[in-house]
């Protein structure tokens, strides 16, 4: 309690009444705590039924109650010095970050949120002990915003209070501390921007243990006092606050807070027990465009999401589901990108292009002006930990989001070391992306993997990737055209079937309540999936057509379909939509165009079976004109021999774009190759 003045004008009654409570309520916690030097933290409503008058002081004199609290404790027989921290407060003194008044400063109060940034932690000066000159006493003064002395002299001389004015400085008071910002709990925005408030951390509330808890991404519960400070420099009345941290606890994302009521519970379960309840919510989902019915389908398995596992071994296996849509100019992915969080707690829309501040995943920058040193800032996957990111532009993301993002879909963290820090951040975040082929429009007579911008081993963390062609077509142009002015002009026959709310409800209540698991039937279903489509790459000489991943991807969709009926098992109708689904997308983007196989390499961004061969010429090719000692060749001569194993120009410079990649050619002048 370094803060505080020495003097003591607190009443020794409270400071009897607070000892008492302690040593009643708190007695063997307390001589705990002194052991290890650490803090006590009080339970408020306990204080609150055991002495109202001590809580009411508490909220209304913060800065007096902790000093009672101080004496209180110092006049105890203990091993060593204890924190008194309070937690617990009550709904009702939970303010929300928006909510935040000029009349709640200097009042104890509690706030929930995610931490967006949080700046190292470094030692911070927070009082200077001064020397009398008179008489030699150590005057403690605070350093607030300037250091300043000590107004009077509080040592006393024979008797008589010294009220010297003449100060030495001797020594600086110093605590570690963190600096963080929260943005206010998900489920209070919609849409808007969310409210932040800075917070300070000090003491054992930045020890090795609080540091992790107040990394960006997580949620917390905070108690503290809300101070003011002089926002800008001179002039400006205008006043910004931070909450000076009392108690910090993570709290997991609470549901409750939705407000989900008997009612809503009751229609709930009746929409689960709906057959058509698959149809039901596909038809409420983005009811503006027209069609897309599989991927409308794989976005609701998305929303209710697999399930997380952990096996005994620690291997984890996520349950979230991600999704990549790749398609031609106007076919609605925007919209649909940005209608699809609108419905799920805790969704967000980005631009891969244009995510402003730090980015996708994490940042450290340097910011002098108010934290200090150098900053984490969490982006938007962090900050949308279990919830649902809508990336946009996804094939324009900036390379190192591109890395990071590897590590965000599969174990659900991002690692990030750069200045002063390294810290591992949650995301875990299910993906859905959109993004245009390379050349904006795909070309029917190129294969997919050549159009599709996105690294093989980035591709293959999608459990479902989609194309979508606008291809022209007559009659399902009227239909869109017809669909697109109806509702433009009688909204409401396009209303959803079942309200946005109540869905937003439904997925949380299924994911709070509902852990389907396999049953041998269905797994016998999904093992002969998985087996037969392989079966067809058997002997080498055909493309791989499924890998591991994609199983895994089998079984989270199959978790998800069985979640919407709120059923225990999985059931062999869910493990045939899974399989349905995954069948389009393998088609989709995994069929390889010139055999008409699916190939799950191809989808991944890999080698078909027709391209391997064609590299493998174009590399003997190479080798032949280089000869022995490895000469630089013109790629101009490449093509011309080429030419005549009908391996066309396009196609040798994608292969040697694509070997250049892997390191098997490199370019010494613009227009010869070499090997290395
Ligand atoms: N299936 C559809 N039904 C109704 N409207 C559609 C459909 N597809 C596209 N549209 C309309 O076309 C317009 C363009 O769509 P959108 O901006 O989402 O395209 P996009 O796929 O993101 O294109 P780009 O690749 O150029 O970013 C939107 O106003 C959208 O409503
Ligand atoms: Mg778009
Ligand atoms: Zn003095």
């Amino acid at each position: 309690m370094a803060r505080r003045r020495e003097d003591s004008d607190v009443s020794p009654e409270v400071v009897e009444k607070f000892r008492g409570f302690l040593q009643e309520e708190y007695g063997k916690e307390l001589y705990k705590a002194a052991e290890e030097e650490a803090s006590l933290a009080i339970d408020f409503e306990r204080m609150d039924k055991a002495a109202e008058d001590l809580s009411r002081m508490l909220l209304d004199k913060p800065d007096e109650f902790m000093q009672v609290a101080h004496e209180a404790v110092n006049g105890i027989d203990l091993p060593g010095p204890v924190r008194i921290r309070f937690f617990k407060l009550p709904d009702t003194l939970t303010v929300n970050v928006r909510d935040l008044r000029s009349k709640h400063i200097g009042r104890f109060i509690s706030i929930e949120g995610t931490v967006r940034r949080a700046s190292e932690i470094r030692p911070e000066i927070v009082a200077i002990d001064w020397k009398c000159a008179d008489c030699d006493a150590v005057v403690r003064h605070p350093v607030k915003t300037f250091v300043s002395r000590p107004f009077r002299c509080t040592g006393v001389v024979d008797g008589k209070a010294c009220d010297g004015k003449r100060f030495i400085e001797l020594d600086k008071v110093m605590i570690d501390s963190r600096w963080i910002t929260i943005e206010e709990p998900f489920e209070l925005t919609e849409g808007e921007k969310p409210s932040q408030v800075n917070i300070w951390l000090t003491e054992d509330l930045v020890s090795q243990e609080g540091r992790r808890m107040s990394d960006p991404g997580n949620r917390l519960k905070i108690t503290g006092v809300l101070r003011e400070i002089p926002k800008g420099k001179e002039g400006t009345s205008k006043l910004d606050f931070f909450l000076e941290a009392n108690h910090v606890e993570p709290t997991e994302t609470s549901w409750e807070r939705l407000k989900i009521t008997k009612e809503d519970e009751e229609a709930i379960k009746k929409l689960a027990a709906d057959p058509l309840v698959y149809d039901k919510l596909v038809d409420s989902l983005a009811t503006s465009l027209f069609g897309l019915r599989s991927i409308k389908e794989s976005i609701i398995l998305q929303l209710f999401g697999g399930v997380p596992r952990k096996l005994p071994d620690g291997t984890h296996f996520r349950g979230d589901i991600h999704i990549l849509i790749i398609g031609d100019p106007a076919s609605g992915k925007s919209q649909l990108l940005k209608l699809v969080p609108e419905i799920v707690p805790r969704g967000r829309y980005v631009s891969g292009k244009g995510v402003t501040g730090a980015g996708l995943t994490a940042t450290v920058t340097k910011d002098e002006q108010f934290m200090g040193g150098w900053v984490l800032e969490a982006g938007a996957l962090v900050l949308t930990n279990k919830g649902l990111l809508a990336i946009d532009e996804f094939e324009k993301m900036s390379p190192e989001d591109q890395v990071a993002m590897h590590e965000a879909l599969e174990q659900g963290t991002i690692s990030i070391a750069k200045a002063s820090i390294v810290a591992t951040l949650p995301a875990k975040t299910s993906v859905l992306a959109g993004g245009n082929p390379k050349f904006s429009r795909f070309d029917p007579m190129r294969s997919i993997h050549e159009q599709v911008n996105i690294p093989p081993t980035l591709l293959s963390r999608f459990d479902l990737k989609f194309t979508l062609r606008d291809i022209p077509n007559a009659k399902e142009d009227k239909k869109i055209v017809e669909h697109v002015l109806k509702s433009r002009h009688e909204a409401d026959t396009i209303t959803p079937v079942i309200s946005r709310e109540i869905v937003r409800k439904y997925i949380a209540y299924a994911k709070e309540k509902c852990k389907p698991n396999l049953t041998p039937d269905v797994s016998k279903l999904l093992k002969n999936f998985y087996v037969k489509t392989r079966g067809r790459a058997e002997g080498g000489r055909s493309p791989v057509p499924i890998t591991l991943r994609q199983f895994e991807g089998l079984m989270r969709l199959s978790e998800a379909s069985a979640k919407i009926q709120l059923s225990d098992i999985i059931r062999k109708e869910d493990a045939e939509r899974a399989i349905r689904l995954m069948e389009v997308s393998l088609r989709d983007l995994g069929s390889d165009m010139e055999t008409g196989e699916i190939d799950v390499d191809k989808s991944e961004g890999g080698t078909t079976f027709s391209e391997r061969s064609k590299i493998a010429k174009i590399l003997t090719l190479l080798d032949e004109l280089s000869g022995e000692k490895r000469d630089i060749v013109l790629i101009a001569k490449l093509k011309e021999v080429a030419a005549r194993d009908k391996i066309s120009e396009t196609e040798v410079d994608d292969i040697i774009d694509r070997l250049k990649r892997e390191g098997i050619l490199f370019e010494p002048n613009p227009g010869y190759v070499q090997r290395p």
